[in-house]
């Protein structure tokens, strides 16, 4: 875009006008011959040019002012906010060369949502692809592609992708046999999908508490609440943060129940140097929006077991028979991804440890700014490779959250308070037999704070969070 605000010094005021036409910005940025910022027009001052009899073949330079508002590309947010109002909308940002390199725009209803998807790199040359090739259902090699990347970086040998991370965890109930009579370990802090998916395969759920230190599921909960009718465990990888993998699958082991890991916000996590979703028999990925990587909707399952990976492929199918066409020997679902999620999704996993580099700065750059008595920070465990999904933050007994919160609403930031416990929601009360304070004591305070890819958003919002 700023290429498109650049004009030349001896450019004519024709050929400024064309630019700022093209731009549909109002203003363009003159430079002179060395590339210099030497000022700025707007369609106004042409206009106001042309009335006073200059011609249109008349070179800008003549027109502009000697003294114009503009900044330097590391000036704070603050000082550039007072340098513009309803007047001056638009000034040029500039290196210390004086190039032009971006602009400062006066917006009076910001909006900074809690996640925005980065899709600068070959995502939309996969996806019109995709598009060109026709195949834009769920057939296509990137699917393929996609499943075969995906589970690699997971440290599975294979990959089954579906519409949302839902009904991955939902897929993988249904592959390892669980129904109605079988009991199902879920955690009390995590999103409503880990639970309704236990209850959509019939199974009855059995919420624990987590810990103090990881947030995540706490493996002498799950311990006390094993009964001769428990079959499986849902550890939820929270906020990034890997569960304690190698006591759950002891656990796992020592009374012969299936783990299906709800990974959806911890793409690229590690215990103790192997990646989530590679621990227990079935490991569930989300691609939604907000998600370290994304597909718009999406999800995945990964596996090493052949066999499930095998029936996971038919049961996402309708149940289809794959050797015999529309011949059906189990009763399945319409679970498939497209080829065109499946595009976006693998040029978002070509840039997965980018992603995760600058995520990880991000929360860096709110950690030096945040008062640290004010804002506790998730915390990284030994042994364990915390990713940065949302930074997550424990507000202080001194910051009322509700009132933060809509503070920031006025002020055009989104935040999330943590997911509510779930043994507190009249529709799942019944499933937690003992008490779970510290979920309870996690989820009144916890906070996750936008976590995005522009710098200069960051900013703003950093500076606004530490004012209130
Ligand atoms: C912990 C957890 N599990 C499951 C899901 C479900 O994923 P999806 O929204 O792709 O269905 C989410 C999504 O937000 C999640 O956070």
């Amino acid at each position: 875009m700023i290429n498109k605000m650049i004009c030349k010094a001896n450019d004519s005021l024709i050929e400024v006008m064309k630019i700022i036409n093209e731009n549909a910005m109002g203003i363009a940025f003159v430079v002179d011959e060395s590339n210099k910022l030497c000022g700025t027009v707007t369609d106004g001052d042409i206009r106001r040019a042309l009335l006073k009899d200059i011609g249109l073949q008349d070179k800008v330079k003549n027109i502009i002012l000697k003294e114009f508002t503009f900044g330097y590309i590391t000036d704070s947010y603050e000082s550039l906010q007072k340098r513009i109002d309803h007047r001056i909308k638009i000034i040029p940002l500039v290196n210390k060369q004086k190039e032009v390199v971006d602009f400062f725009e006066y917006k009076q209803n910001v909006y900074f949502p809690v996640a925005i998807p980065n899709l600068n790199g070959n995502e939309f040359k996969y996806l019109t692809d995709a598009f060109m090739s026709t195949w834009i259902s769920s057939s296509g090699e990137y699917i393929e592609r996609f499943e075969n990347e995906f589970s690699k970086y997971s440290d599975c040998k294979y990959g089954v992708t579906c519409s949302n991370g839902t009904v991955a965890i939902h897929l993988a109930l249904i592959a390892l046999g669980i129904s109605e009579g079988d009991e199902v370990i879920v955690p009390d802090l995590t999103f409503p999908a880990t639970i309704n998916t236990v209850l959509h395969s019939k199974a009855t759920p059995v919420i624990v508490d987590v810990e103090e230190n990881s947030w995540c599921i706490d493996p002498k909960e799950i311990e006390k609440a094993i009964t001769p009718k428990t079959k499986a465990i849902i550890p939820v990888h929270i906020y990034g943060q890997s569960c304690d993998m190698s006591t759950i699958m002891k656990i796992a082991t020592k009374y012969n129940l299936k783990v299906i890991e709800d990974c959806a916000e911890a793409h690229g996590a590690m215990y103790g140097g192997k990646k989530v979703g590679s621990f227990g028999d079935i490991g569930c990925f989300s691609f939604f929006g907000n998600k370290v990587i994304t597909t718009g909707e999406g999800g995945m399952c990964v596996t090493n077991s052949v066999l499930l990976d095998e029936k996971m492929r038919v049961l996402r199918d309708h149940g289809m028979s794959k050797t015999k066409k529309y011949w059906h020997d189990v009763i399945g679902y319409n679970y498939r991804m497209t080829n065109l999620q499946a595009a976006i999704g693998l040029a978002q996993l070509e840039r997965i440890e980018e992603i995760h580099k600058n995520r990880k700065e991000y929360e860096k750059n709110y950690k030096k700014l945040l008062p640290k008595d004010k804002f506790a920070f998730q915390q990284d465990i030994e042994n364990r490779r915390r990713i940065t999904w949302l930074v997550s933050v424990l507000l202080a007994k001194s910051i009322d959250r509700e009132v933060y919160i809509t503070k920031l609403k006025e002020k055009g930031i989104d935040v999330r308070p943590f997911f509510y416990p779930l043994s507190d929601m009249d529709i799942y009360k019944q499933y937690c037999k003992n008490k779970t304070p510290v979920t309870h004591k996690l989820s009144k305070v916890g906070l996750n704070l936008p976590t995005y890819e522009s710098l200069k958003s960051m900013d703003e919002i950093r500076n606004i969070l530490r004012d209130i």
